[in-house]
C-alpha cells in the first residue's frame, strides 16, 4: 500500500500530516509512503529527511494522488473549510483517506467528500476509549492549543506570571482562570502553573474537581448544577438557557478577578456556549487578557473577534484559530504519531481492512461506496439509518 501527503493548503498552516521518523515502522508494515515536495518544510522536516526513512518525493501535488492509495492530511476538506475544495478533484473512487474532516460541520462537505466516491475516516470521531488513546488526535491538538494559549496570554499580559521578590520589591503573581477542563484546560493549567501564575479553573463536569487539584490549581465551585453533566464517551452535554444564564451570573465575579481568563468550552456538534459576556469583559481589569480556544465554535465569549485578537476597552482578547499549528514541530510529531499507530491498526497485509466489529474502525469510518456511513453523523444530518454495515 501507498501512503500520499499532500503539503497542507489551508492557510498559514505549517504542520504536516506524518513525520520521517515514523516512516520505517510503516515500512516494516508494507506501506510505503510518497511526500509532496516542502510538505514539511514549515513544520521542520526538509524533503531529505524524508528520504533518508526510504519515502519518495514527488514534486506535483497530482502526482502524490494519482500514486496513493490513500491520503493522509492534516486538514481534508471541511476542516480546511476555506482552500480544501480544491482537492475533491484529485480524489478518486476507492481510495483511502485520513484526516480532520470536522464531520459535524456541514453536511454539503460530508457529503462532497462522499461523493467522490473515497473511504474516508475522521480522526475527530476516535472513541474515547484506552485502546484508542494513541490515536487520538483531537487530545494531542488539544495539548498544543492548551500550551499556546497561556504562552500567548503571558505574551500579551502586561504583568508577570510569577511571584518575583527583587531588590526592587515584590511582584504579585498574576490570577489565570480557565473555563473548561478538558484536554486543551488541563493542559493550560499545567502551563499556567509552570510560569508561576496563581491558578483556578471551572468545568460543568464535576468529574474534573480531582484533575485540576492534582494539577495544583483551584476548582472553582459554583451554585449552579449541570443537568446529566456529561455523556458516555466523556463529553459535556448542552444545557438549557437557564443554565447559562446562571453561570455567567456566577462566573462574573471570578472572572472580573482574574488577569487571565482562558475559555475551552465546547458541546460537539453545537456552537460553543457563552461564558464570558461583553459586560464581564467591561469588568475586568485594564491589560486583562482572554484567550478564546472556543473561538473557531462560534467563542465562549461574546466580544471575541474570530481569527482576531482584539482590544475592547483595555482588554485583550485573543481568538486567533488554529493554535496546534503554531507549534508546527512537535505538534507534527504528535499527529504523525496518531495517524501511523491508525494506519498500523487498519492495514493487514497491504491493504485496508475495515472489520466492522472493530469500534475504532467503525466509529472512523466516515464515507464509503458514495455514501456517508457513519451512523451518528448520518442521525446527526437526519439521514435515513445505513441499510447494512460496512463490509470488511
Ligand atoms: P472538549 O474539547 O469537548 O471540551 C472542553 C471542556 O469544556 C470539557 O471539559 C467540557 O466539559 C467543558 N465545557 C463544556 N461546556 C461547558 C460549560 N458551559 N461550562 C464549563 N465547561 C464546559 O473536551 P475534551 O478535551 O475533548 O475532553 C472531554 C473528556 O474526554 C474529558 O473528560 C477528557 O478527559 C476525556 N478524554 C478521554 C480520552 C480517552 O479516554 N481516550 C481521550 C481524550 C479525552
Amino acid at each position: 500500500m501507498i501512503v500520499g501527503v499532500p503539503r497542507e493548503i489551508y492557510p498559514g498552516e505549517r504542520r504536516v500530516a506524518l513525520v520521517p521518523a515514523v516512516l520505517p515502522g510503516l515500512a516494516k508494515a508494507g506501506i510505503g509512503v510518497v511526500v509532496e515536495a516542502g510538505a514539511g518544510e514549515s513544520a521542520g522536516y526538509p524533503d531529505d529527511a524524508y528520504r533518508a526513512k526510504g519515502a519518495q518525493v514527488l514534486a506535483g501535488r497530482k502526482e502524490v494522488f494519482d500514486a496513493a492509495d490513500l491520503i493522509v492530511q492534516v486538514l481534508c476538506h471541511g476542516a480546511n473549510d476555506r482552500t480544501g475544495e480544491a482537492d475533491l478533484p484529485l480524489l478518486r473512487d476507492g481510495q483511502g483517506l485520513i484526516g480532520f474532516l470536522r464531520p459535524l460541520g456541514s453536511r454539503e462537505t460530508v457529503e462532497a467528500i462522499a461523493a467522490r466516491g473515497v473511504t474516508s475516516f475522521s480522526v475527530e470521531l476516535m472513541p474515547r476509549i484506552t485502546r484508542a488513546q494513541s490515536m487520538d488526535a483531537l487530545s494531542s491538538m488539544a495539548t498544543v492549543s492548551g500550551y499556546k494559549a497561556v504562552l500567548l496570554a503571558a505574551d500579551s499580559l502586561p504583568k508577570f506570571f510569577p511571584m518575583l521578590t527583587t531588590a526592587a520589591g515584590t511582584i504579585t503573581p498574576a490570577r489565570t482562570l480557565i473555563i473548561g477542563v478538558g484536554v486543551a484546560g488541563l493542559q493550560a493549567i499545567a502551563t499556567s502553573r509552570r510560569l508561576g501564575s496563581v491558578t483556578s479553573a471551572y468545568d460543568l463536569r464535576p468529574a474534573v474537581k480531582e484533575q485540576v487539584q492534582s494539577l495544583g490549581a483551584r476548582f472553582v465551585e459554583l451554585a449552579v448544577e449541570a443537568k446529566d453533566a456529561q455523556d458516555a464517551g466523556g463529553y459535556a452535554k448542552a444545557q438549557d438557557e437557564d443554565f447559562y444564564r446562571r453561570q455567567r451570573e456566577l462566573l462574573g465575579k471570578v472572572v472580573a478577578e482574574s488577569d487571565v481568563v482562558i475559555t475551552t468550552a465546547v458541546v460537539p456538534g453545537k456552537k460553543a456556549p457563552v461564558l464570558v459576556t461583553a459586560d464581564m469583559v467591561a469588568a475586568m481589569a485594564p491589560g486583562s487578557v482572554i484567550v478564546d480556544l472556543a473561538a473557531e465554535r462560534g467563542g465562549n465569549c461574546e466580544s471575541t473577534r474570530p481569527d482576531e485578537v482584539a482590544a475592547v476597552g483595555g482588554v485583550t482578547i485573543i481568538g486567533k484559530f488554529n493554535l496546534a499549528s503554531t507549534v508546527p514541530y512537535h505538534a507534527s510529531q504528535m499527529y504523525a504519531k496518531n495517524l501511523s499507530t491508525f494506519l498500523l491498526h487498519l492495514v493487514r497485509d497491504g491493504a485496508l481492512r475495515i472489520d466492522p466489529g472493530d469500534e475504532i474502525a467503525r466509529d472512523t469510518l466516515l464515507t464509503r461506496g458514495g455514501e456517508i456511513v457513519q451512523p451518528r453523523v448520518r442521525e446527526f444530518f437526519s439521514l435515513p439509518a445505513a441499510e447494512a454495515a460496512p463490509k470488511g
